[in-house]
């Protein structure tokens, strides 16, 4: 592919000693644990674009049936000529839906999936010549330069997927002050939020008949091995998801089916039958939780959609007095 004048990318993409130093504390910890932001080297990205095309798994296609349906709307509400920033922007479907209507000024998606995020920014960039795209591969629960902005820009930030569910509500909060801080007094965050509902429905789209999602679950140990050299038995551990209802999250876990262990840089970690590591948290919210969490950061909830049988929902956020 020829150079595109109008595409930049910007690798800031956590080292292997991160993932290492991450994967290690983690062990160590009780109960053990592994951040989902792992999950997504270039197959477990494969994987996750699988799970959103399995039946069970709700969440991806309602959203872009929102998108679909009230992009217009959506683009007035949120202003033309903006500076876009995409969080976990993953696949490019979703802003796709947008960019007609929006016209942004510029689009900065920011992914931890390096040949994800390139593939779909430069598909943008070459199909938007009018669009400025500057992508940055990064980690962004931490400290990072952002590409510079001009500060009279009018910044928008969009947040699709239900992302903000693998977050504790009380990492949500910083999340968003971040995200304000960002788009300053006025500016608008619009994120997709998966909503409570009933076990079954919750359950089936975390345990999905083909068992994708136990692979993507399951892909952490193979990249374990890959990238960090771990002595493992992939096979030793087994798919575990539940909707956990008292504290309205689904949990992931890696469940060891007989007695096994992991070495990695000479430490070793035991585990008993039916020990596991918690590898993700997926909240889920109703719409007015969701609201009353945004509103204790100082965003007012401008507008919500939803489809017809409320499983997902869709929040326009403005930054009114900051806290
Ligand atoms: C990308 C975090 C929104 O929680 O539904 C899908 C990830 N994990 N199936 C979600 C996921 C298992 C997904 N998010």
């Amino acid at each position: 592919m020829s150079a595109l004048p109008n595409f930049e990318l910007h690798d800031l993409k956590p080292a292997v000693a991160d993932f290492r130093r991450e994967v290690l504390a983690g062990l160590a910890a009780s109960p053990r644990r592994i951040a989902p932001k792992f999950f997504y080297d270039a197959a477990g990205s494969h994987l996750f674009d699988a799970i959103t095309r399995q039946p069970e798994y709700y969440p991806t296609r309602t959203e872009i049936g929102l998108l679909r349906a009230h992009g217009v709307e959506i683009a007035e509400r949120l202003g033309r000529q903006a500076a876009l920033i995409e969080l976990g922007s993953g696949s490019d479907i979703k802003i796709r839906c947008l960019l007609d209507a929006l016209r942004p000024a510029e689009y900065l998606p920011l992914d931890i999936s390096l040949d994800h995020l390139r593939d779909s920014a430069s598909g943008i960039a070459r199909d938007y010549p009018q669009v400025r795209v500057r992508a940055t591969c990064v980690d962004y629960t931490r400290e990072f330069p952002l590409p510079p902005i001009a500060p009279e820009a009018h910044r928008v930030v969009f947040y699709p997927g239900s992302s903000v569910g693998n977050f504790e509500p009380a990492d949500v909060r910083d999340l968003l002050r971040w995200v304000a801080g960002m788009v300053g007094p006025g500016g608008r965050l619009l994120i997709g939020v998966d909503l409570k509902k009933d076990l079954a429905r919750l359950n089936a789209a975390y345990n999905d008949a083909a068992g994708v999602t136990a692979a993507f679950n399951c892909n952490v140990l193979t990249r374990m091995a890959k990238e960090l050299d771990a002595q493992l038995n992939v096979e030793d551990f087994g798919h575990h998801a539940f909707y956990n209802e008292a504290l309205g999250r689904i949990e992931m876990h890696l469940r060891a089916q007989r007695a096994t262990c992991i070495e990695i840089a000479g430490q070793r970690f035991d585990f008993a039958e039916g020990e596991g590591i918690h590898t993700e948290n997926s909240y889920k919210y109703s719409e007015e939780e969701f609201g009353a969490l945004a509103a204790s950061v100082g965003f007012v909830t401008e507008q919500v959609w939803c489809d017809a049988e409320r499983l997902f929902s869709v929040h326009c956020l403005r930054v009114g007095a900051l806290s």
